[in-house]
């Protein structure tokens, strides 16, 4: 720890203007402050007592269907809507902000939360503002979308989330040298920094003076989380603190955080936190039947308390990484949901899956751009000429997974309405208006293409082999 507070004395040093030194100095303390705790807890290797962790039961999760009632839209005025913004979509091959990604109708993620908060404020007469938190990764691609927004009704508020330096894996030293080394050097420790970032900022403390009290909080990729007024009502009614939305898993939502019971009292686990000879049974559907969505509904003045009187120490979660060069090292993050357990009558209620409609990956954005959905009002609504209740299941190839590789491979999205399966692998290209029905697998082998010709309907169809139509 010595080594690491020199290290860090050492990198304020580097900063000359007086103002600048004093944040990045707040920064760098609360850095070390999680540092300290990870070294601490190294050093107990405290695993998770398995045989406590139980599921949660009776009212700690709460089903949608149960708490549908007569809503005040009055509520609506003591509401901000907050999306967690730092991280790039580097799964999918982005280098910059996920969120500036054109996802439906040339309209990026952020321009669709922009339209639903405008039609909410319009529907109900409110005045809900929209806040954005970003990262040193983020701020630059976020302000740019939003500039457009400068001159029109809704509020919208910017605020940075920390920047931590990486850590050597090795000799647990800082990779920075000096505050202004380049952008590989550091990190944004997750969306559990939320808490600390909205109290540094003043934002939390400039919306209680607003009066403000409530906080739905999402990921800014997920659009299916729009403000839902049967659950701030429900939030109000029982007087919770703290709400996270869970949701049925599927076997693809194996990597999802789920709540726990653990003596007695509410728990976000994460398949990091997690002892290896356990993992299977975390995975399973049968003891967790749910997973965290990461939308969020925080009682503001109960969060100024916790700040201000215990503190939001949240789970460490270790995030081992390389850099471009090779060198392994390790980021301490935090995430959001783990608050849960600070605050008074918190619980989760079990949403419908449309709630949680997040692009992981390419496959995703290919069903969200296709005629499955249509846009109402920013919101992406599933198309009534589908007959059936799936979305279908879509599995891209490592051909597509970078967006660069995506849009050259996809001359228009092909229509999908009656599509259930589709896999393709290889170098393969798809022409416009060809549409896909059933289950379709396209195979191209190693050093082969296959195209897809312009208005080629695929039925029930296994395509492979060095094919030219
Ligand atoms: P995550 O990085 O936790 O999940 O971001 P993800 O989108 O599934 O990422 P990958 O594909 O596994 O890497 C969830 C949300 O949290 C924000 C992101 O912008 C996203 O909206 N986030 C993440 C932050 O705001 N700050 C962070 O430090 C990390």
């Amino acid at each position: 720890a010595k080594a690491m507070r020199n290290e860090l004395s050492q990198l304020v040093s580097t900063v000359d203007d007086t103002q600048t030194k004093k944040a990045f100095d707040i920064e760098m303390q609360s850095f070390f402050y999680l540092f300290t705790r990870y070294l601490a807890e190294r050093a107990k290797n405290q695993e998770l007592d398995w045989e406590r962790v139980k599921t949660p039961e009776g009212d700690q999760i709460v089903p949608y269907s149960s708490i549908d009632q007569p809503v005040d839209p009055k509520n609506l005025n003591k509401l901000a809507v907050l999306k967690v913004n730092g991280g790039l979509g580097t799964s999918m091959g982005m280098t910059g902000a996920k969120s500036a990604l054109e996802v439906k109708d040339d309209m990026t993620f952020l321009d669709l939360t922009v339209r639903q908060i405008e039609h909410l404020n319009t529907t109900n007469r409110v005045d809900v503002p929209l806040i954005l938190m970003t990262s040193f990764n983020t701020h630059d691609d976020t302000l740019r979308i939003i500039k457009k927004y400068a001159n029109q009704q809704l509020r919208i508020t910017t605020f940075n989330q920390s920047r931590y330096p990486r850590i050597h894996k090795e000799t647990l030293l800082p990779l920075p040298k000096a505050a202004g080394d380049d952008k590989t050097k550091w990190y944004p420790p997750g969306h559990g920094d939320l808490y600390n970032a909205l109290l540094h900022s003043g934002v939390l403390d400039q919306l209680l003076s607003e009066g403000k009290e409530y906080l739905f909080v999402s990921n800014s990729d997920n659009l299916g989380a729009v403000v839902d007024e049967n659950i701030l009502q429900h939030m109000i009614d029982s007087q919770a603190e703290f709400i996270m939305e869970v949701t049925d898993k599927t076997k693809a939502d194996i990597k999802g955080g789920t709540l726990i019971d653990y003596e007695g009292s509410i728990r976000l686990l994460e398949v990091a936190q997690v002892p290896s000879e356990h993992l299977e049974d975390f995975k399973s559907v049968r003891k967790f039947k749910i997973f965290n969505t990461n939308n969020l509904w925080i009682n503001l003045k109960a969060l100024k308390r916790v700040m201000e009187q215990e503190g939001m120490e949240l789970d460490i979660i270790v995030n081992p990484k390389n850099t471009e060069d090779g060198t392994p090292v390790i980021q301490l993050e935090t995430a959001a949901g783990d608050a849960i357990k600070h605050f008074k009558n918190a619980h989760g209620v079990n949403v419908p899956r449309s709630r949680f409609l997040p692009v992981k990956n390419c496959s995703d954005l290919l069903l969200i751009k296709s005629d499955l959905y249509s846009l109402q009002h920013g919101q992406l609504i599933l198309s009534d000429k589908r007959q059936f209740e799936n979305t279908p299941v879509v599995k891209l190839g490592d051909h597509f997974k970078k967006i660069q590789q995506f849009q050259k491979r996809f001359k228009k999205i092909p229509k999908i309405l009656e599509l259930d399966h589709l896999t393709v692998t290889g170098d393969v290209y798809f022409g416009r208006n060809v549409t896909l029905r059933g289950t379709v697998i396209v195979v191209a082998n190693e050093g082969q293409r296959i195209d897809i010709p312009d208005g080629c309907i695929l039925e029930n169809k296994l395509l492979s082999g060095n094919l030219n139509m």
